[in-house]
């Protein structure tokens, strides 16, 4: 049984159609980065995989440990083991940050302890998000992802607008819960990453990139090649040299 297996996978927003097809597998203990220009599908990707509303799967299925997703809430979906942290984090006013955290995972020693890792034990006490810095909100969607602990990470843009000490905060606490300094077979957990400037990639290495391009993987492969070649090519030419290379993994081919 697959971990994620994503098949032909197509989702309307609000009557528009988004996602075109998409083919994804993950195994466990794998990180899969995806590429892509704005307005791809990306986030909707993402959210889709959470089970977040407004995504309407009109065809193909998502499977995760062997259930469709597409027949589950969204609290059945993180239950099973999905956590998401936002491109863009809301704002709850009246909500401790504290109590949010203590409802998600009730151990203080924990909450202390990530919190420090994360510079935001003076933000326990604030409601969630309100009056955060771009950069403070980034860090405490992280902190409430690793407090829900679940086996599939979904992270998107986790950098995009912090200062480049806290990515490497950030980077360095995503490493530690996703058990990279052990063999893929022992580790528990996977994830995926949205990232425009690539800047995680230099701390959680990526098994395989994938380049999302109006609603449709445009390709796939080295996570390091494939950025290399969109710094200097663009995404178009980008996902022409690795089609190939995708068509193959698509078709169980070998690479
Ligand atoms: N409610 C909506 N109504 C209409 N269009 C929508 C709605 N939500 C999303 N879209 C469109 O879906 C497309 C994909 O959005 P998405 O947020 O998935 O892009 P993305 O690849 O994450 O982009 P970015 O890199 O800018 O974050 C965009 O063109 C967006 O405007
Ligand atoms: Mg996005």
């Amino acid at each position: 049984m697959g971990f994620l297996e994503i098949k032909d996978l197509h989702v309307s927003v609000a009557g528009k159609e988004i996602i075109k097809g998409i083919d994804l597998t993950l195994e466990r203990g794998k990180t899969a980065v995806i590429f892509g220009p704005n307005g791809s599908g990306k986030s909707t990707l993402l959210g889709t995989i959470a089970g977040l509303p407004g995504y309407e799967i009109t065809q193909g299925t998502i499977l995760f440990k062997g259930q469709d997703l597409g027949t589950l809430s969204i609290d059945e979906i993180s239950r099973l083991g999905i956590g998401i942290s936002y491109q863009y984090p809301p704002a709850i006013k009246g909500v401790k940050l504290q109590t949010l955290l203590q409802n998600i995972n009730n151990n203080p020693e924990g909450i202390a302890s990530w919190s420090k890792a994360l510079n935001l034990t003076d933000f326990l006490q604030r409601d969630i998000n309100v009056g955060f810095s771009g950069g403070e909100r980034k860090r405490s969607e992280i902190l409430q992802l690793l407090l829900q602990n679940p086996d599939l990470m979904l992270f998107d843009e986790p950098e995009s607008g912090v200062d480049i000490e806290n990515i490497s905060v950030i980077a360095n606490v995503v490493k530690t819960m996703l058990e990279k300094e052990k063999p893929i077979s022992q580790r528990t957990r996977s994830s995926i990453i949205i990232t425009h400037t690539g800047f995680i990639l230099d701390y959680v290495k990526a098994d395989i990139a994938y380049v999302i391009m109006d609603g449709h993987v445009r390709g796939c492969g080295s996570p390091g090649e494939i950025f290399e070649e969109i710094k200097l090519h663009g995404y178009e030419k980008c996902a022409s040299c690795f089609a190939e290379q995708f068509q193959g993994i698509k078709t169980g081919d070998e690479r």
